[in-house]
């Protein structure tokens, strides 16, 4: 616990005049704005987003809240208190619920179309749904002045954290839900709406098996290109266990379920249950590697050609059930390919060795077919009218042969991703037009990343931390060329940016796949113009960039007990693997690897990566050699009280202590100057020289992460500097990291090659001590803020998500 921090902030410092290919931009350059539960007056748990496009206002479902935020000013709020009353809550607290879980968490917010929000919220395990007028931003009353409540049994799950959604459909709300106070009984069902319409799913486990739901969507057909009369409908997403393998272990499966808008149940059988509910296994598979992604976490829907509902994509965030280390897959389902399974062949769920041999023939109409006018001719005109051996033969049958297969547009370790939005743009490259899929990925640790995939490439752009490391990402809208994230704690919002954002060559290179060219006469990152081809090799000579493969060996003269963060870029989506001394002690984070120094571990490291053909040799990605160095730093730069840090790039070590002791020096001299950080002053003169720039607003909260920017495994930061294109690391927390990486884009990979020049300037805290890391960052902090004149300079700190 009180062991000597040594922080050599100087190092980093120096190696940033070179870090040019990766950025952090601060949160005031961007107009990035943030409120949290403070400015909500202390109200949080925030769950639900509810957009009107139209006004620009958004609703937050909190709990014991229902607040609305004008989006075009964050400042501007209303609240309305919805809680549940005393008696209430004691009942409930009786019952064996804790304190927190007896409160109302508003988990549901809908338009009802008639300037009123339907809401509805867990009110301690007892759910109930309120109707709040948006003219008044008020609940509405009975006469005699309570709230105007009707059960949300169905509507809105008991336990305020229980995995839940919902959908509106033509004013009628489709939910899947847990539908009683213990949450062992699930439904998907029609919520709302004409009494006898109300229906749900068999209670059967070959409906639904324990399920987590995660999504849904309301797919409409298109009015005036409908010659079939096709039905309306609705999907549902959601991770459900197997029971179609005969297996000890709980294997969970991603799947997809649809029903039908004009479902109204069988008349004998399947009476008030879907006549239509078909589901289907989601894959979601990297055949090289053989990783399955079986954990389904979230899903955007969008439609590829706006407008055309034949054109919807699912687009999911996926984990495993089986990998130890964080994992997250981003893939894509098209309505095309889901609908042709839901068309195909019926899995048979009852195994006798009868139906083995011969399947049971699918009786007629096939069922869970949608109503269509050719159903309605042959005298179908309602689900009521289905014989009954088309009910039965549905409800054993919901399951379907063939699964949704998709291979990963990307897939990243050491990452879980919470939430997704997806914007499509189309760039030219030159030829043609090519559709750009743009990923806003939101984390578990309050990030917001942006990955541009075009083809089968997949380039990390940017990486924004937006909340603190323990508030995930629970919500992502995009509005107006603006980003709405959400964590239960905060809100903020942040635009989506164009190619000027970018401001050096480096980084517009890599921003490439978004159409974005650099252009070195304006000095400038900008839209390529239609017609003019640009390759990417060419961008990559521009900047200057190298070969890949063969990365300089560097050295590093370590200190015994000190913990390095070597780094590694992983390019493709081909696995990284580390050569490194048989008895040294080391840990994964990402593809970098962290090295506890001891005797046995000082010797050669070599990170490989497999190349994406599979007969190629792995490419040498990054090489280390480690060897023991008696600590030569003690004094000036010391913190005390702190713990052992290391940059370990070494060879720009010893200068750049050299040169802190010389900025220490000036900034004693100069105590007193720019405070409160804002844009380099006289003060800082003589310093300036040594920085690459100075034009660093700085607030407290800005920039945290010394992370070594890297595609989809590394991480690094600093700060874009005006029009200079310098950077500068910086200390915070609102960091906006641009990165460069790609998944085989040749101008991508030489990119890279240049992180691995400036490699390993990570600096790393004693191992498994998160929370102690954060606080000797804080420690840092406070001495820094000591020196006022640093607060402008580049702070190290220790990104959490990489210890
Ligand atoms: C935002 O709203 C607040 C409170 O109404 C107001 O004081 C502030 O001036 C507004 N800001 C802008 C930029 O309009
Ligand atoms: C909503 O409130 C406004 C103003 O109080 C009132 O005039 C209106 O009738 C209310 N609307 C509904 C649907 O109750
Ligand atoms: C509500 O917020 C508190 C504090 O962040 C957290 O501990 C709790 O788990 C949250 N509850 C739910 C249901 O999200
Ligand atoms: C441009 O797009 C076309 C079609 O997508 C592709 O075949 C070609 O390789 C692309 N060219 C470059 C330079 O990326
Ligand atoms: C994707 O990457 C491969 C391998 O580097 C490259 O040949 C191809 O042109 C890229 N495709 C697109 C559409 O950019």
């Amino acid at each position: 616990m009180k062991s000597v921090t040594s922080l050599f902030v100087l190092s980093v410092l120096l190696c940033s005049t070179t870090v040019s290919w990766s950025a952090t931009i601060n949160s005031r350059g961007v107009g990035i704005s943030k409120v949290g539960s403070h400015e909500f007056g202390g109200i949080y748990n925030f769950s639900t987003f509810l957009l009107d496009r139209e006004s620009g206002i958004l609703y937050l479902g909190a709990r014991d809240a229902v607040i609305a935020v004008d989006t075009t000013n964050l400042s501007k709020r209303k609240t309305i208190e919805w809680s549940v009353p005393e008696e209430k809550r004691k009942s409930c607290v009786a019952k064996g619920k804790t304190e927190d879980d007896c409160k109302n968490y508003v988990r549901l917010l809908e338009f009802l179309g008639d300037r009123r929000i339907y809401a509805c919220g867990t009110f301690a395990f007892d759910p109930q749904c309120a109707f709040i007028n948006i003219s008044s931003f008020s609940l509405e009353t009975n006469e005699d002045g309570s709230v105007k409540m009707e059960t949300g049994k169905g509507k809105c799950p008991f336990e305020p954290s229980q995995h839940y959604t919902a959908v509106m459909a033509g004013g009628i709300l489709y939910t899947a839900a847990t539908s009683n106070f213990l949450g062992t009984m699930y439904d998907i069902s029609r919520a709302t709406g004409m009494e006898q319409e109300r229906i749900r799913t068999e209670q059967s486990i070959n409906w639904l098996s324990d399920p987590e739901f995660v999504s849904s969507a309301f797919i409409q057909e298109d009015e005036e290109n409908n010659p079939t009369g096709e039905d309306d409908k609705i999907y549902f997403f959601f991770t459900e266990v197997a029971k179609e393998y005969d297996l000890y272990t709980k294997v969970k499966v991603p799947r997809v379920a649809r029903v039908c808008k004009s479902d109204v149940g069988g008349m004998k059988t399947l009476q008030r249950r879907w006549t239509t509910f078909l589901k289907a296994q989601l894959v979601c598979e990297d055949r090289a590697s053989g990783q399955r992604f079986n954990v389904l976490t979230d899903v955007f829907t969008v439609q590829h050609q706006p407008g055309d509902p034949s054109s919807t994509h699912f687009y999911g965030i996926f984990t495993s059930q089986w990998e130890r280390e964080e994992l997250s897959a981003v893939c894509v389902y098209s309505l095309e390919e889901i609908t042709k399974v839901m068309n195909g062949p019926f899995k048979e769920l009852k195994k006798s060795c009868e139906n083995w041999i011969n399947p049971e023939p699918i009786p007629t109409p096939r069922p869970g077919q949608c109503l269509n006018n050719a159903l309605k001719q042959q005298g179908f005109e309602s689900s009521l009218k289905l014989p009954d051996k088309v009910l039965t033969f549905m409800r054993d049958h919901p399951l379907m042969e063939n699964s949704v297969v998709a291979a990963p547009l990307m897939i990243r370790n050491g990452i879980t991703y919470t939430k997704l939005a997806v914007t499509l743009t189309t760039a030219s490259n030159g030829s043609k037009q090519q559709m750009v899929t743009v990923l806003h990925l939101g984390t578990d640790r309050g990030q917001l990343h942006k990955v541009a995939v075009v083809g089968p490439n997949a380039t990390l752009i940017e990486e924004v931390s937006l909340f603190s490391a323990q508030e995930p990402v629970n919500n992502i809208l995009l509005y107006k060329d603006k980003a709405l994230v959400g964590s239960p704690l905060s809100l903020v919002k942040l635009p989506i940016v164009g190619c000027s954002f970018y401001t050096t060559c480096e980084v517009c290179a890599r921003a490439h796949g978004l159409g974005c060219v650099w252009s070195h006469k304006d000095g400038a990152c900008a839209m390529a113009k239609p017609g003019k081809v640009v390759e990417p090799e060419d961008l990559a000579n521009q900047c200057n960039k190298e070969g890949l493969c063969s990365p300089p060996v560097i050295e590093m003269r370590v200190e015994q007990g000190l913990r390095v963060l070597l780094s590694c870029v992983q390019v493709s989506p081909r696995p990284c693997r580390w050569d490194h001394p048989p008895q040294s002690h080391t840990r994964l984070h990402n593809y970098d690897l962290e090295v506890q120094v001891t005797p046995e571990s000082l010797g050669t490291y070599v990170c490989l990566c497999d190349e994406v053909g599979r007969d190629q040799p792995p490419c040498r990605r990054a090489e280390y050699q480690l060897t023991l160095e008696t600590p030569r730093i003690e004094g000036n730069v010391a913190i005390a009280g702190g713990r052992h840090f290391l940059v370990s790039h070494i060879i720009l070590f010893v200068v750049g202590f050299i040169m802190g002791a010389f900025i220490l020096f000036l900034v004693y001299k100069h105590q007193g100057g720019l405070r409160g950080g804002g844009h380099s002053s006289s003060t800082l003169e003589k310093g300036r020289d040594l920085l690459p720039s100075t034009d660093t607003p700085q607030s407290p909260s800005s920039a945290s992460l010394l992370s070594e920017a890297v595609p989809l495994t590394e991480k690094r930061n600093g700060t874009i500097n005006g029009h200079s294109g310098h950077i500068v690391h910086t200390g915070g927390h609102n960091g906006r990291h641009i990165y460069a990486n790609s998944c085989g884009l040749k101008l991508q990979e030489s990119a890279v090659n240049l992180a691995d020049e400036l490699d390993g300037r990570e600096m790393v805290g004693p191992k498994g001590e998160e929370d102690g890391l954060g606080e000797v960052l804080s420690e840092m902090e406070e001495e820094f803020a000591k020196l006022s004149c640093l607060r402008g300079a580049p702070l190290a700190q220790c990104e959490e998500s990489s210890i």
